[in-house]
């Protein structure tokens, strides 16, 4: 039935779970498991072949957990040995640059390939994933900002943390909630609690906020035809501001939508007579 809950224990017991790392070549997913295990930062690149296997053990509420990490490489060339070790996990590390849109980008192609490898029966519901936007260091480079990562990760159910394998920032409290919600996973009969990382607000407002940040032009923020009356701007705009307003919306970013909306409507009206 949850094929990939391991045996439920009595509280107290040690515990064994598997954990996989994944996400685009060079994005840090060997470095941030090398911070957190042995607290150390390497900046040559040193690309994973296939995969790298190790076992941790670590201390949760009561519990000994005893903690497989297969980390996988990224590069597409290693397709045919990572897709042995998808199946059996209850947590995942979904890891990107944020100075990469691509690797921002290719999460859903990780999401893909992962369901794809379990088949029709694999059930992701009752996985943890936690999505770290990592490299948060180098901000020059910055291209995905944290709203739009965690509006990403959170409207999916999954954890979000920003996190440096360089300084160190984010990596423990990135693990030790990710192991915390594994263990209540499990302790919960294989479902994911619902106190945690289930998302309190509805698609519509995250795919909202999504084609705004998006649109080209202050017609298209309003999803009006350029040139439409002043009517047509005046009901887009009350629609969507009873969608996203702050009051009402908790997404990330929904904020700066909202702002965006506002001005765009006043820019429009401006020059329409
Ligand atoms: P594959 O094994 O090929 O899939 O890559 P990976 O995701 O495991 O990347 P890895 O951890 O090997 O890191 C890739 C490069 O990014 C290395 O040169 C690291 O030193 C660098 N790197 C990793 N994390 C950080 C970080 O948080 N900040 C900075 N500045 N560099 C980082
Ligand atoms: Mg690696």
């Amino acid at each position: 039935m949850e094929a990939n809950v391991p045996k439920r224990k009595e509280p107290g017991k040690s515990l064994r779970i598997k954990v996989i790392s994944m996400g685009n070549a060079e994005v840090g997913k060997s470095c941030i498991i090398k911070r957190y295990c042995e607290k150390r930062f390497v900046s040559k690149y040193l690309a994973t072949i296939g995969i790298d296997y190790g076992v941790t053990k670590v201390q949760v509420r009561d519990r000994e957990i005893k903690v497989n990490i297969f980390d996988m490489a990224g590069h597409p060339f290693f397709y045919e040995v990572r897709n042995e070790f998808y199946k059996d996990t209850q947590g995942v590390i979904l890891v990107y640059d944020v100075g990469q849109k691509d690797s921002f980008d290719a999460l859903d192609a990780w999401l893909a390939e992962m369901k794809q490898e379990l088949g029709p029966h694999g059930n992701m519901d009752n996985i943890i994933f936690v999505v770290c936007a990592n490299k948060i260091d180098c901000t020059k480079h910055r291209c995905i900002d944290e709203s739009e990562g965690r509006l990403w990760a959170e409207s999916k159910g999954f954890l979000y943390f920003e996190t440096s394998a360089q300084t160190g920032e984010g990596i423990n409290e990135m693990f030790q909630t990710f192991y915390v919600s594994i263990v209540d996973l499990c302790e919960n009969g294989g479902k994911r609690p619902t106190t945690n990382s289930s998302a309190s607000f509805t698609k519509e407002q995250a795919d909202t906020i999504r084609r705004i940040r998006n649109s080209k032009d202050s017609w298209d923020m309003l999803g009006v035809k350029p040139g439409a009356s002043r009517e047509e701007v005046n009901k887009a705009y009350r629609k969507l501001a009873v969608l996203l307003h702050p009051d009402k919306c908790t997404a990330p970013g929904s904020e700066d939508a909202f702002k965006a909306v506002v001005n765009a409507r006043t820019a429009l009206l401006k020059n329409i007579k």
